[in-house]
């Protein structure tokens, strides 16, 4: 099932309610909050307390995206804050089975994120544990910036991986998608497509939207 995640990153903050009813207007399947802490991206956005107030704008599942060292210490907090997809780094938390474990325990669906350098060993272990896996097509930090194409391997990898093993994991691409490389993303082997300024910085983000959505059925 095909998926279309709009980052409010990239959104105008002071006008956020009606954003984001945009986008669902415009059929988004999930909201994407990314989480950064100024430590593990060189960045800062926000924590729980401002997504509690966001989770009074829709009843569409939050996908919270953790960009922080240590996302353990946070995790209760982010659930009791309304989300529904938790996604922690590989490289974040060093006893990552146990994050997991502590995401799955509290009722969410979980998910791990790789950088682009990361290679897709080192979560092998997880794979009977979790729902989803972030492949970043960016390093993460920043909206807007350029995908970088040599993930399609990656991507490629994974999807043989779980359709191999028959697993039931989405793969989320997340970083530079455009209309104009959905497609091939989609072609790849991805399943849930993160998108930030393509959306948010458009003149009509319902119209933006409801484009994205048209290419995934195409
Ligand atoms: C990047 C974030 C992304 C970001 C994507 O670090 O994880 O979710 O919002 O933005 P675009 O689509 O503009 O690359
Ligand atoms: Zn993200």
């Amino acid at each position: 099932m095909y998926k279309i995640s709009p980052s409010i990153l990239s959104a105008d903050f002071s006008n956020i309610k009606e954003d984001i009813l945009k986008t669902v207007e415009g059929g988004a399947d999930y909201i994407h909050l990314d989480v950064m802490d100024g430590l593990f991206v060189p960045n800062i956005t926000f924590g729980a307390p401002v997504i509690k107030k966001l989770r009074k704008i829709t009843n569409k599942p939050f996908d919270v995206h953790l960009m922080i060292e240590k996302p353990e210490r946070f995790i209760e907090d982010f659930k009791d804050a309304g989300a529904d997809i938790i996604t922690v780094h590989q490289e974040a938390s060093i006893h990552l089975h146990r994050t997991i474990t502590q995401i799955k325990s509290l009722g969410l669906k979980a998910g791990v994120s790789l950088n682009p350098a990361t290679p897709i060993e080192t979560i092998k272990h997880l794979l009977n544990d979790i729902d989803m896996i972030l492949i970043m097509t960016v390093n993460p930090g920043f909206g807007g910036q350029g995908l970088i194409k040599e993930m399609k391997e990656k991507v490629m990898e994974l999807r043989a991986i779980i359709d191999d093993n028959n697993l039931d994991i989405d793969i989320q691409v997340d970083g530079g998608v455009k209309l104009d490389n959905i497609e091939e993303l989609k072609s790849w082997g991805a399943n849930i497509f993160v998108v930030g300024s393509g959306i948010f910085k458009a003149k009509d983000i319902e119209l933006e939207t409801k484009k994205y959505k048209q290419k995934l059925i195409q």
